[in-house]
């Protein structure tokens, strides 16, 4: 068996008891952690763990990471990405300074539109390395999970490339990775006069398609103004469900239209962005939440900072005692950044988070809003050892208050470094 100890951590942080697999808003700035103490792993695994006085055994066959002055830390899980793109759209981001909005960008070619024509043209594995260059420093940056969207192929064929992209990035790196199949990120121009016609061909063709070859885990629609109504969502979504695909949707990212009230007929997994809402759609959810069904609000603070929209609630989120997430949204459009430490200091920032609370938000409830809390998102015995170990910092606090410098020391992932740094001999 492969041992590796880390001994003396400053503290162990986000401690949790098996089979707890999320944080009610109310109890999201509790993050249990051990000071002064150990954490063993056996076989990629977290074996066991305590405080440095109750280390008895023999520690002659382990490797050994002295953790002094650090803190150890459960690897970030980003629940929401593009990660999958053929290019970056600096262009729109000068005419953004400008003074024009992303909608008035979008309705003149740009925005997805852009980001498809481009896709459409760049081969599999040209889409394959860009997409793993991003992810190695996602990694680097602590990320151990991550959900990828397709959504600028727009076609059947340019779907599919997406995918099985994404399924070759699962295979190919340690991280955990989650597929989601968003065909209804924006209408193509080939359909630009039959939309239902588009619709068919995501319900019909490709929902059933994705699910022979087992490309996906979910399914997302950009329910919004101008793009799909919440009828559409709703086809799209009970499509989804009958061939296994659970919701994870964007809604509420520029204007309220019912799109989480729909997403939670169909149990919907996450409902993401919520940069506007209504009392009825926090009601909405609060409702859902006393049954113990509410999806998981997932908020993107470095959407919002580089769009300057409004932040999602995460307050009245977390008052209502929703397990609220964070991720980064990572896309060339509205979020060029895959940075969980940059979410990190935005939430706590411009959203008013608790750094314990964002931390839950981006440990546990993420695993949670990409079902994977049963595997990672806490220290718990018997999850993956996918970890972060800092620099010798002076607090927990100090994370996102630091904003913009780089604190993490040592990225491990299933209890192998994917960064090393001065605690890894
Ligand atoms: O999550 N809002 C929809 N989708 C992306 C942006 C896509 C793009 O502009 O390329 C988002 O913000
Ligand atoms: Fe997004």
């Amino acid at each position: 068996m492969e041992r590796l100890l880390i001994t003396n951590a400053k503290a162990l942080v986000g401690v949790r008891p098996q089979g707890m697999c999320e944080v009610p808003g109310r109890s999201m700035a509790e993050l249990p952690s051990i000071t002064d103490a150990w954490l063993l792993i056996e076989d990629g695994r977290i074996g066991a763990l305590g405080p440095m006085s109750e280390l008895h055994s023999g520690t002659r066959d382990h490797q050994v990471i002295d953790a002094s002055g650090r803190y150890v830390l459960p690897g970030w899980c980003d629940p929401h990405t593009h990660t999958v793109h053929a290019a970056s759209r600096e262009e729109e981001f000068v005419y953004k300074i400008k003074g024009m909005s992303y909608q008035e960008i979008a309705a003149r070619g740009g925005g997805i539109l852009n980001s498809a024509n481009t896709l459409r043209r760049m081969s599999a594995d040209e889409l394959f390395e860009k997409a793993k260059a991003r992810l190695d420093r996602m990694m680097a940056q602590g990320t151990v999970a991550v959900e990828i969207k397709s959504g600028y192929g727009l076609s059947l064929e340019s779907e599919l490339k997406m995918l099985r992209v994404v399924k070759r990035l699962k295979e190919a790196l340690p991280l955990r990775v989650k597929a989601t199949l968003l065909a209804a990120h924006a209408l193509p121009v080939e359909f630009k006069d039959d939309r239902k016609g588009y619709l068919d061909l995501i319900v019909n063709e490709l929902i059933p398609q994705v699910h022979r070859e087992g490309l996906a885990d979910h399914v997302d629609v950009f329910c919004e103004t101008n793009y799909f109504t919440v009828d559409e969502m709703e086809r799209v979504l009970e499509a989804g469900a009958a061939h296994g695909l659970s919701g994870k949707v964007h809604v509420n990212q520029f204007t309220s239209i019912g799109g989480i009230q729909a997403a939670m007929k169909y149990n919907a997994l996450s409902v993401d962005h919520l940069e506007v809402m209504t009392e009825e759609d926090l009601d909405a959810l609060t409702r859902a939440g006393t049954r113990g069904r509410a999806p998981i609000p997932t908020l993107l603070p470095s959407c919002s900072f580089f769009l300057r929209i409004p932040y999602g609630p995460a307050r009245q989120l977390m008052d209502r005692d929703l397990p609220v997430a964070l991720a980064t949204d990572l896309n060339p459009g509205t979020t060029p950044s895959g940075n969980m430490n940059f979410v990190l200091s935005l939430a706590c920032i411009q959203g008013r988070m608790l750094p314990e609370e964002a931390i839950n938000a981006m440990t546990l409830n993420s695993a949670a809003a990409m079902d994977l809390s049963n595997e990672l998102g806490s220290l718990t015995v018997g999850k993956r050892a996918s970890l972060i170990i800092t620099k010798e910092i002076p607090s927990l606090a100090y994370l996102p208050y630091a904003f913009g410098d780089d604190h993490i020391d040592t990225v491990l992932i299933d209890g192998t470094p994917v960064r090393s740094g001065a605690v890894v001999g």
